[in-house]
């Protein structure tokens, strides 16, 4: 009779031995794909990622010497070491005039987000945003917190209406969600008048400031908050690595409050939920050194922003001007489908709020040129 099991083990064995090639193929395929993202077009075979706002650019060499120096280290959790979540704190602390203990990490700012979500909606809270928007809190403190969340539409140039969410505010709002500069619309709220809301609304409930694309506005058009927590206002701020820092797949971000609120944010972290990811830390304490690669992804972003704005007016396509990576357009003016008929393409951009507006992120110029091209040859309405 025949040895079922070892027959059925050596087939095993054979297809395990042939994925596992299969994935060393693909690995290999990876990494010679992505040792050029920086300077490299998209090839026809991938998929051009216009989705998520990623800067292009993959990390400068000084980023991934750190992450590699660390790789060794990869067995161990990030403590006792120089490079650990204290050391990280203490580095954004000093760049924003802070101390450490005003600053909570995350794996990327989403994690802290949702943190923030539960912590202001877990009594059942009201929390007021803006429509559209990224949306994180929102959801969660709605559909996992069971908060009452409303949400105030955006004015009719795309920009918050701070004014009509002062007026939502009742007696059990506890957080007011800003996103300074808005994601998907890219707008932005002028310095002053932001600070003065936050004055404001501090007094009654916490106001959230989600600065995730503030590298990339424009310092005459809008600044951070941070000055509001130096002052201990009742104000969170979250930024990331994810976007200018280049470092999306590294997940790190973080939260600025005043002691108080910090403390009560890191407590939902639990015991050991600040220790991040090792080459993470590695790559986001490098990366704040690096000022020279922030330089040139904001100088290539405006080039690539100005390049694409002018096709746009070019082809008569309506779309709202941005202070980040990405550009709010109306697409739906002038195609039908733009995203199915962009997907046949292998691009994938985002369709925000309505088939009406696309989010389209910047990528490098190789790539916008090419997706120029291709909307040229789009069905149109
Ligand atoms: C406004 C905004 N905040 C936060 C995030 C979350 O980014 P991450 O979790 O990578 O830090 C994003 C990502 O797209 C975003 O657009």
């Amino acid at each position: 009779m025949k040895n079922t099991s070892l027959t059925n083990r050596r087939k095993w064995l054979k297809n395990t031995a042939l994925s596992s090639v299969g994935l060393v193929m693909a690995a290999n395929a990876g990494a010679f794909a992505y040792d050029h993202p920086a300077q490299e077009p998209f090839t026809e075979q991938e998929l051009l990622r216009l989705f998520s706002n990623e800067n292009p650019y993959s990390p400068s060499p000084k980023v991934k010497s750190a992450m590699q120096q660390l790789l060794y280290r990869a067995n161990r959790y990030a403590n006792y070491h120089p490079v650990n979540p204290k050391a990280l704190k203490e580095a954004i602390a000093k760049r924003e005039g802070l101390k450490a203990e005003n600053i909570v990490l995350g794996h990327g700012s989403y994690q802290v987000l949702t943190l923030i979500a539960i912590m202001y909606g877990r009594n059942k809270e009201t929390i007021i945003t803006p429509k559209p928007t990224f949306n994180v809190v929102g959801n969660y403190a709605d559909h996992q917190m069971g908060a009452n969340v409303k949400y105030i539409a955006l004015d009719k140039n795309h920009r918050m209406d701070l004014s009509a969410m002062r007026r939502a505010m009742d007696a059990k709002t506890s957080l007011v969600f800003v996103c300074n500069p808005n994601n998907p619309t890219g707008t932005v709220i002028e310095a002053e008048r932001l600070k003065s809301f936050c004055r404001e609304v501090g007094k009654k409930a916490t106001v959230l400031v989600d600065e995730a694309y503030i590298e990339y506005a424009n310092p005459a058009k809008t600044k951070t908050m941070v000055e509001l927590v130096q002052q201990k206002e009742n104000v969170l701020i979250t930024r990331t690595f994810s976007k200018m820092y280049g470092l999306a797949g590294m997940r790190i971000g973080y939260a600025m409050a005043r002691k108080d609120i910090a403390e009560r944010l890191d407590k939902l972290n639990g015991q050991f939920g600040q220790l991040i990811n090792t080459l993470g830390l590695a790559a986001a304490l490098a990366s704040l050194e690096d000022e020279q690669f922030i330089r040139s992804s904001i100088k290539k972003n405006q080039q690539v922003m100005r390049y694409f704005c002018q096709q746009l007016d070019g082809m008569n396509l309506p779309y709202v001007p941005s202070e980040t990576n990405f550009l709010y357009v109306q697409t739906g003016k002038a195609f039908k489908d733009f995203h199915s008929q962009l997907a046949k393409r292998k691009i994938k951009a985002i369709g925000k709020d309505s088939s009406e507006w696309s989010r389209i992120s910047m990528a490098t110029m190789a790539d916008m040129k090419r997706l120029i091209k291709i909307m040229k040859g789009l069905k149109t309405k």
